[in-house]
């Protein structure tokens, strides 16, 4: 071997080694590392969010519950204050399924809103054999509301009092159809009125809430409702807030959401997305899978309502964004309807999915 290679190779050796040293970074101490945490959905909203939940998912499942804790601050009870739960048998209220869900709340200091002392659906058998005149229909309903907003009084920030009273035609839900109503049959098309009256008597402080379906996509019904509310808040009726159930779809025009929450904004009332979730699948064909790109338009929709909301509701009218059930796994489409969908932003297994960035992005 050559004299000056040699020489060549000891300096190489030399720089490579220098270097490596070079190169090594010092150690990094995690203790001192500063920690940004992830953001959630209610540490993102400047006003409350929420998620309609039942006691047996919250006792069976711990990632549900875990969702639950980290990432809403309001709930909804989604069916264990219906009628049918809280008044199984004529004068027999059972609260326990409902105070499991109040005991939880209260525990990780959430809001609870209370759903619902009025709704043709969700009825106990008993109603549809109880005989009576007028009067004795009337004191049924009246004892039901002031039992149960009695019971509950100084526990919920507010109640959906009367549910789904409009039908699709824009009218007073009657008995006559497949959309019929007990309640108008029995105490006439007042029971709206009366109904908002005994519960403020029962709870003065509760927001007393009237809740519908699609207002987004029915104008005629929005406008029904509209009219219906102004009639009531003239005849000083205490309807206090508005619910948009906002049950949608991905193909849901984004304009009739704006007209919807833009016409509700000019009542002055409390506004309230109160049983938000977004199908994938609206002509109910075979969905073994969502595709990317159904969950691509899931999540701009979720933030068109989200966006929609923060900027066009005043602060003071903002009651807040719940959506129905936590996960794809727990939501009613599945459990109730049997449908194969995904309406939510958390997944089968409670993990984020592209609708929660969707959210996100509409609350920044
Ligand atoms: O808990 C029982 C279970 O023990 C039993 O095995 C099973 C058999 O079908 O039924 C289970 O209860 C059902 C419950 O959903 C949970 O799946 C009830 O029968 C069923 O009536 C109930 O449906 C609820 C529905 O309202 C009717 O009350 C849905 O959970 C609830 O999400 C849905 O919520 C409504 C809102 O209140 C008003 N707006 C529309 C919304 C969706 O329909």
């Amino acid at each position: 071997m050559k004299k000056s290679f040699v020489v060549f190779l000891i300096v190489l050796v030399g720089f490579l080694a220098v270097s490596c040293k070079k190169s090594v970074a010092p150690a990094l101490d995690t203790n001192t590392l500063p920690i940004t945490p992830l953001p959630t959905l209610k540490g993102s909203a400047p006003f409350l969010i929420g998620a309609s939940i039942d006691p047996t998912f919250l006792r069976n499942n711990l990632r549900y519950r875990e969702t639950l804790i980290s990432e809403f601050n309001s709930i909804t009870i989604e069916n264990m204050m219906k009628m049918n739960n809280i008044q199984p048998e004529r004068a027999r209220f059972d609260y326990a399924r409902a105070n499991e869900l109040v005991s939880f709340a209260n525990q990780e200091k959430m809001r609870i809103h209370g759903h619902a002392l009025v709704w043709h659906e969700a009825l106990p058998g008993w109603i549809s054999t109880f005989q009576g005149d007028s009067l004795a229909w009337e004191n049924l309903f009246k004892t039901h509301i002031q039992t149960v907003a009695s019971y509950y009084k100084g526990k919920l920030a507010g109640w959906d009092v009367v549910n789904e009273a409009i039908d699709n035609d824009g009218g007073t839900r009657n008995d006559n159809s497949s959309q019929g109503s007990i309640w108008r049959r029995k105490l006439g098309a007042d029971y709206i009125a009366r109904a908002f009256l005994y519960a403020k008597e029962a709870d003065p402080n509760a927001i007393l809430f009237y809740n519908d379906y699609a207002q987004e996509s029915n104008p005629k019904k929005l406008e029904a409702i509209l009219r219906m509310v102004e009639d009531l808040r003239k005849s000083n009726v205490p309807v206090e807030g508005l619910g948009l159930q906002m049950h949608i779809h991905i193909n849901t025009p984004d304009a009739g959401i704006v007209n919807a929450i833009t016409k509700y904004v000019k009542t002055g009332l409390k506004i309230h997305i109160s049983e938000l979730d977004i199908q994938l699948n609206p002509s109910n064909e075979t969905l073994e899978r969502p595709t990317v790109a159904q969950l691509e338009a899931q999540r701009l929709k979720f933030l068109t309502v989200v966006r929609a909301y923060k900027t066009l509701v005043p602060k003071e009218q903002q009651y807040g964004i719940t959506q129905w059930n936590v996960g794809d796994a727990d939501s009613w489409l599945r459990t109730y309807l049997k449908k194969n969908e995904f309406p939510l932003p958390f997944d089968m297994n409670y993990e984020k999915k592209v609708s929660y960035y969707g959210i996100l992005e509409g609350l920044r």
